[in-house]
C-alpha cells in the first residue's frame, strides 16, 4: 500500500536550506504522488504536543531562499521524558502520518533512529552548519557557513592590515573544525585551531612571532568553538546549562586566544566572533541546490518503501545510507586537510 500522508519536521540548530528541502519535499509529495504533507512545528516539540498543520503547495511558494525555517524548530528530545515516545506515536497515529521525513543532525535524527529501531517508517535528511555527520560528504548549511565566514575573514584581513594587529575570528564548531579549516583555508588563515588537534598557545605565538620576523605586519587566527589548549580539562563555555541533549553553550575561546597573544607577543589582538552570523540568511546556489536533491531523494525513499534510511551526498551523487551508520559516530575533519591548512601557518 502506497504512502499517502507525509509528516515533516526541523530540528536542532536551524541553518540555511531548511526551506529548501521543505518546497522539495512538498513539491515531489504533492504533485508527484498525490500526497498529503503535514508539517510538524519546532521539531520533536510539534511531536510530543499535536502541533501540525497541512503544509500545499502555496505555503511553500517562495521560501526557497530564505533563511531559517517555516516549521521552526526546538532541541527538544522527547526520550528526557517518560511519556515522551508514547506521545510522539500517539500523535503520528492521530494525524495518521504513515512515514516522517526528519531533518536534522545528530541529535534529530539520533531520535529519529530510536523512532526507526521502534517501527515508525523514518527517512532522515542531514543538516548541520557543522557538517559533522557521517555518511554524507556535505550536510546542507555548511556551504553558507564557510561562505559568511571567508567574507569576514577577508574584511577583517583589511582592518588587521591596516592597524598591524592580530585578528582573531571565532566561528562555530562544536565537535568538530570543518568551518574552521574550509574558511581558514580559503580566507588564508595564518593559524587555524580546531577541536580535534589540542593547541599549544607557544606554539602559536612561535608562528606569530615567526610571521612578524619575515616583515608581515598582521596576522590572522581562526578558531573554531570547540578548541582547546592541549593542557586544558574543559571547554571555554558560555553557560554551563545543557540542552535536552546534554550539550553546553560554548563560545568564548577567541577571547581567551586573544588575550593570551597580546601578553605574549605583545602585538594588539583583537576578536570577533562569529556566532548565529554564521547560521542566519540566505542560503548560496549550492546549499539550495543540495537540499532541493536532498529533499526530493528523500520523498523517493518514502516512496519507494525504504525507511530507516538517511539521504547522503557522496560524490556528486545522492545516495540512501543507513540512519544507524550516520549516527554512530561523529564526522571530524579529514588531518589531510587539516595538513594542507598547515602549510600556510606563520
Ligand atoms: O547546530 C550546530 C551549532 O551551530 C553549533 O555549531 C553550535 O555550537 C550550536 O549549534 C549553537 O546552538 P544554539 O543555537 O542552540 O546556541
Amino acid at each position: 500500500m502506497s504512502i499517502k500522508r507525509i509528516g515533516i519536521l526541523t530540528g536542532g540548530g536551524d541553518c540555511p536550506g531548511l526551506n529548501a528541502v521543505i518546497r522539495a519535499v512538498v513539491r515531489k509529495a504533492v504533485l508527484q504522488h498525490g500526497c498529503t504533507v503535514l508539517g510538524i512545528k519546532q521539531g520533536w516539540l510539534g511531536l510530543t504536543e499535536g502541533d501540525i498543520e497541512e503544509l500545499g503547495i502555496d505555503q511553500v511558494s517562495g521560501i526557497l531562499p530564505k533563511g531559517g525555517t517555516i516549521l521552526k524548530t526546538s532541541r527538544t528530545n522527547p526520550f528526557k521524558s517518560p511519556d515522551g515516545p508514547a506521545r510522539v506515536l500517539d500523535n503520528l497515529k492521530k494525524s495518521q502520518i504513515e512515514a516522517l521525513i526528519t531533518i536534522g543532525g545528530e541529535d534529530t535524527l539520533g531520535v529519529a533512529h530510536k523512532f526507526s529501531q521502534m517501527g515508525v517508517k523514518v527517512v532522515g535528511v542531514p543538516k548541520t552548519i557543522d557538517n559533522d555527520l557521517s555518511c554524507t560528504d556535505y550536510t546542507f548549511g555548511f556551504d553558507t557557513a564557510v561562505s559568511i565566514a571567508t567574507d569576514a575573514i577577508d574584511r577583517l584581513h583589511t582592518t588587521a592590515e591596516s592597524h598591524d594587529r592580530v585578528m582573531v575570528v571565532e566561528v562555530m564548531g562544536r565537535h568538530a573544525g570543518w568551518i574552521a579549516t574550509i574558511a581558514g583555508i580559503a580566507g588564508g588563515a595564518d593559524c587555524i585551531l580546531i577541536p580535534e588537534v589540542p593547541f599549544s598557545m607557544d606554539e602559536i605565538c612561535k608562528l606569530i612571532k615567526k610571521r612578524h620576523g619575515r616583515g608581515k605586519d598582521f596576522s590572522i587566527v581562526v578558531v573554531a568553538e570547540g578548541a582547546k589548549p592541549a593542557e586544558a580539562k574543559d571547554l571555554v563555555i558560555q553557560s554551563p546549562k545543557v540542552d535536552a541533549f546534554g550539550h553546553v553553550r560554548l563560545g568564548g575561546i577567541g577571547y581567551l586566544v586573544g588575550e593570551e597573544i597580546e601578553k605574549r607577543t605583545g602585538i594588539e589582538t583583537r576578536v570577533t566572533i562569529l556566532g548565529h552570523i554564521q547560521r542566519g540568511g540566505t542560503p548560496t546556489a549550492f546549499d539550495r541546490v543540495l537540499a532541493t536533491r536532498f529533499g526530493i531523494a528523500a520523498v523517493d525513499l518514502v516512496m519507494k518503501g525504504e525507511f530507516g534510511k538517511m539521504v547522503a551526498l557522496q560524490g556528486n551523487r545522492v545516495i540512501p545510507v543507513d540512519l544507524a551508520d550516520a549516527v554512530k559516530a561523529l564526522k571530524t575533519v579529514d588531518m589531510g586537510l587539516y595538513d594542507i591548512a598547515k602549510v600556510f601557518f606563520g
